[in-house]
């Protein structure tokens, strides 16, 4: 088992480099066959609260923890008292006495917070508005078995600076790479999460450098990362956002600066033609869909390491 000394996986910034690293050994231990139904969370069930849409997260958690011999109920918002007014403290309380564990999908980071200070068991962020720490996790992973290393590695961001930038930015610097985040001046990352990615990088050595030019973010790249320009919440900018996004699509034209062995990263899901073309999505540099599968195996470790027996 990982020595993870934190109770809840709000966001990366809590957790040490050691304790990355233990957690990304974990998930490669834990995606080997021979390894998939290992009962390490015989008889626990996970709550999952969902305020947002979800594929991967949804399936992702509840597969792994019935293979880890657990449960996992699905909670949408609409459906539980939340949708009705009932607060997160009650939530959090009452819920605490009936599951192991709880994961939340929301929009203000605040509200797992809150969740967490109230909760007597382990709370884990399945996305915010700001963060974003399970993907991260998955993506630190398919970097890490794809190079076999992470120190030095350059990432390259491109597009909106919101919850995968701020959750790419901590990640690398806790684990020494390199990040370079491209958006339009408007979208770009806040000065405050610059500023907490780059206390991090002091310690580690990472470099992190925030641009509008899409091309010098990807010179020199061993990872092109994008996401869509309109999240969840932000549907009726979904216009105005396409042109300000102008000039930021991942495409043939602006992967010739990466590294000729780069990998082309995305959390999925994915607007085709849009903030990457179909080709880069397909192409033989895409890593897509093993980035996707290790969202299980990543999250099978983080719930050991929070909600195994100590
Ligand atoms: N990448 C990701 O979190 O996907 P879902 O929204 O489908 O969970
Ligand atoms: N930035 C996207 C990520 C989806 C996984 C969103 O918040 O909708």
């Amino acid at each position: 088992a990982p020595s993870i000394v934190q109770e809840d996986f709000l966001s990366l910034k809590d957790y040490s480099t050691d304790e990355i690293m233990d957690l990304l050994n974990l998930a490669i231990e834990l995606k080997k066959p021979e390894n998939k139904y290992l009962p390490l969370l015989k008889g626990k069930v996970l709550g999952m609260i969902f305020e947002k849409s979800s594929t991967r997260t949804r399936v992702s958690f509840e597969a792994g923890m019935l293979q880890l011999g657990g449960n996992a109920m699905f909670l949408s918002s609409q459906d539980t008292q939340i949708g009705r007014g009932e607060t997160i403290p009650d939530t959090g309380r009452v819920l605490s006495g009936y599951l192991d564990g709880l994961m939340i999908r929301t929009f203000h980071q605040s509200v797992v917070q809150e969740l967490a200070d109230f909760s007597s068991i382990p709370v884990i962020n399945g996305l915010t508005d700001d963060f974003h720490p399970c993907q991260v996790l998955a993506d630190l992973m398919t970097v890490l078995e794809h190079f076999g290393t992470l120190k030095g590695k350059k990432m390259a961001y491109i597009g909106d600076g919101n919850n995968m930038a701020n959750s790419l930015m901590i990640g690398a610097a806790k684990v020494g790479m390199d990040i370079s985040v491209a958006s339009p001046a408007a979208y770009a990352p806040t000065a405050k999460m610059v500023a907490l990615a780059k206390d991090i990088a002091q310690y580690t050595g990472s470099k992190i450098e925030i641009t509008e030019s899409p091309e010098q973010a990807v010179a020199g790249s061993d990872v092109v990362y994008t996401d869509v320009w309109a999240s969840m919440g932000q549907e009726q900018e979904t216009i105005e956002r396409l042109q300000h996004f102008q000039g930021f699509q991942v495409n043939e034209e602006l992967v010739k600066h990466a590294n000729e062995d780069y990998i082309f990263m995305h959390c999925l899901p994915a607007h085709r033609e849009e903030e990457v073309t179909t080709a880069i999505l397909e192409g033989p540099h895409s890593v897509i869909f093993q980035e996707a599968e290790n969202r299980l195996h990543a999250q099978k470790a983080v719930l050991v390491a929070l909600m195994g027996d100590k």
